[in-house]
């Protein structure tokens, strides 16, 4: 017996040594993804080890840019075309001088989500020779500015892209992978094929339970209450809060809903909203204080019902489901709120796995059709004639 209690205690005493990737693991963090926490221990280091990638660069000379895209705060976005690929379009993403470790996790994370549900698709990489300036190689959207697409969207249309971009999160949080910048930049729609893309995975990060997060990450307005009061052992549950802001910026026509002058407003901004009796309850929980100015700056509010955002103009894309739903994403408690596959069986979009469900039959109708040669056979009538018949 003695021996047994001996060997916990060493089995207890290294835990608290062990490492990933020079972080210190906590082995008793104060929350845990409620899914997928161990998929990267199940993965292992080939997976989530972003350091030690191996990188095979290809030939710059297959690509020609043709106009310029877009500006991140990371990166200059080309539109471009694959000489090697029939001129099919493709989009060029030529990164600024960033550390190479950074370079090194967002390459491994779009290598590790190819072929992913609604995720952008890497399709090469490659370098400058002089510069050595990295430039990554993705597949192109024809997207619509949110500003002008969002205003246009039916309910139909808010649930079916909410949903799709439910899948994507879904995805990569099984792959072990938070997102941590979602929000409409970042979520490329083209509305003729009702196709969305998740894109810029330049802050994604590998979920570890009881490694600390850096807080510093997504855009302000998305930031959750985690970030914005320090707290370390988030999870994916982040990224569920920046659905819920982004899918109120759609139902309300509020862009963006949050609208925080700088970090600390924006948790005041959010405060305003969902009231401060539940903001002090969250940081009690998890032994989290705040700067007494900050406190003072917050103030005390009740929560207001989130109907108070109904006008004539938005209330077509409002239902008890929307409300319920975007209440539940909308939580301070990070734990509470719903995960992306929990959020897809919400009733909300009910009529949109009804539709999609309706067209996986036809399709595999159609398949069949197509696929199997068509069954022609005799039958034979009453009287003894044959005639062709069909299945
Ligand atoms: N695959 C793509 N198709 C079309 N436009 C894109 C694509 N990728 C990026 N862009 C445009 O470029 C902008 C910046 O790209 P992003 O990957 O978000 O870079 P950053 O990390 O610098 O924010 C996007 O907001 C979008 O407007
Ligand atoms: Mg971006």
């Amino acid at each position: 017996m003695l021996s047994f209690g001996k060997a916990l205690q060493t089995r207890g005493a290294a835990a608290h040594s062990v490492t990933i990737m020079d972080q210190p693991v906590n082995p008793n963090p104060p929350s845990v993804a409620r899914t997928y926490a161990d998929v990267n221990a199940e993965l292992g280091p080939s997976w989530w080890n972003y350091d030690d990638v191996q990188l095979r660069w290809g030939s710059q000379e297959r690509y020609e840019i043709t106009r310029k895209l877009g500006r991140g705060k990371y990166s200059e976005v080309f539109e471009g075309v694959d000489i090697a690929n029939h001129n099919e379009f493709v989009v060029i993403k030529v990164l600024k001088p960033i550390k190479k470790k950074k370079v090194k996790r967002e390459l491994k994370v779009l290598m590790n989500l190819r072929g992913g549900t609604n995720t952008i698709e890497l399709l090469d990489i490659v370098r400058d020779p002089q510069s050595k300036t990295p430039a990554l190689i993705t597949e192109h959207v024809d997207n619509i500015d949110s500003k002008v697409l969002y205003p246009k969207f039916t309910d139909g249309d808010v649930r079916y892209y909410i949903f799709e971009l439910l899948k994507a999160l879904d995805f990569c949080h099984s792959k072990g992978i938070i997102h941590r910048d979602v929000k409409p930049l970042n979520i490329l729609i083209d509305h003729s094929q009702r196709k969305l893309r998740l894109i810029d995975w330049g802050l994604a990060e590998f979920y570890h339970p009881g490694v600390e997060l850096n807080v510093r990450v997504a855009s302000r307005y998305y930031k959750a209450p985690e970030l914005l009061v320090d707290y370390t052992h988030y999870d994916y549950s982040l990224d569920l809060w920046s659905v819920g802001c982004t899918m109120g910026t759609m139902i309300f026509h509020r862009d963006p809903l949050f609208h925080g002058a700088s970090n600390e407003d924006q948790l005041v901004k959010i405060a305003r909203v969902l009231g401060t009796d539940d903001l002090w309850r969250y940081l009690d929980h998890y032994g989290l204080d705040l700067d007494q100015s900050f406190e003072a700056q917050i103030g005390t509010h009740s929560r207001k019902p989130w109907s108070k955002f109904v006008t004539s103009d938005n209330q077509h894309l409002i239902s008890n489901a929307a409300i319920d739903l975007i209440d539940r994403l909308l939580q301070y408690e990070h734990t509470e709120r719903p995960t992306a596959a929990e959020a897809m069986r919400h009733e909300y979009f009910a009529p949109v796995r009804e539709a999609e469900e309706v067209r996986k039959r036809e399709e595999e109708k159609a398949r069949k059709a197509a696929g199997a040669p068509q069954m022609v056979f005799m039958t034979s009538t009453a009287n003894g004639d044959v005639q062709p018949g069909q299945t």
